[in-house]
């Protein structure tokens, strides 16, 4: 399996911090943002990562992480994404790289505790489809909330106003090949954007939609709020725990 960072957007959230420097080279504790994504993906054992940027910094990842040497790969894969298309529409850009094979994505801003290692091995097994990862949030009406039925996801809502789970859809997702017919056929949301979560509910359309829950905490750091919040988790805990 193949590892997808996205790292793009304008992170206009986060003015000014945002306005000379890429969301996501932001310190979040004593680390830039973007070596947590990498560090999850690497405990997985995805060795092979394609970054995904955009906006008027994206050299200064090149200049931060060259070839991954700090975190023991070989080489690391970048792409520009043009515009501000979203989500989805960065995901395209992987279609080369993926060649075939299962990828995992996920998105620079979110940050974990522990690990993936067990999900990305029953991704692995997993004929065909998708699986994305959940965890218990608050303010779910900032994220992709699913809806349940019988411990079945029956529907995913970005951004509800009146949430119908306490589960947010963490920005980690395990995709198969068809993710890229998908990402093809979207149309822009309210917001202009190609949205992950219609990817989502296509897989589940298909009925190959699988989750997991998240073990340790999880959280974004997009907001003020929970830029600050992810770096006091990781200065009392740590981040991307092996055990
Ligand atoms: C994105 C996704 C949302 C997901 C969140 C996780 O939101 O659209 O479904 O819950 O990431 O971080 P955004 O950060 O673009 O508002």
């Amino acid at each position: 399996m193949k590892g997808v960072i996205l790292a793009g957007g304008l992170g206009t959230r986060l003015n000014p911090i945002t306005i000379v420097s890429n969301k996501h080279l932001l310190p979040v504790y004593n680390k830039p943002m973007i070596y947590y994504p990498i560090e999850c993906l690497v405990n997985a054992q995805i060795h092979e990562i394609l970054l995904i940027t955009g906006g008027n910094n994206a050299g200064d990842f090149l200049r931060l992480l060259g070839n991954g040497e700090e975190f023991g790969l070989k080489q690391i894969h970048y792409a520009y994404q043009k515009g501000e298309g979203g989500i989805a529409d960065a995901l395209k850009l992987a279609e080369f790289f993926a060649d075939g094979e299962k990828i995992c994505v996920i998105l620079g801003d979110n940050i974990i505790e522990k690990n993936i290692v067990s999900a990305a091995q029953d991704f692995e097994k997993q004929a065909s489809g998708a699986m994305i990862m959940l965890k218990e949030a608050e303010n779910q009406e900032r994220f992709g909330v699913p809806a349940f039925k019988n411990n079945r996801i029956i529907k995913i809502e970005e951004k509800p106003k009146k949430p119908k789970s306490n589960f947010a859809v963490t920005g980690i997702y395990f995709y198969d090949n068809q993710v890229f017919d998908i990402t093809s056929t979207l149309k822009p949301s309210s917001r202009g954007e190609l949205e992950i979560t219609d990817v989502n509910n296509e897989y589940l359309r298909r009925n190959q939609l699988e989750y997991r829950i998240i073990d340790g905490w999880w959280t974004d750091a997009g907001t003020f709020e929970s830029l600050l919040k992810a770096s006091s988790l990781v200065s009392k805990t740590g981040a991307n725990k092996l055990s």
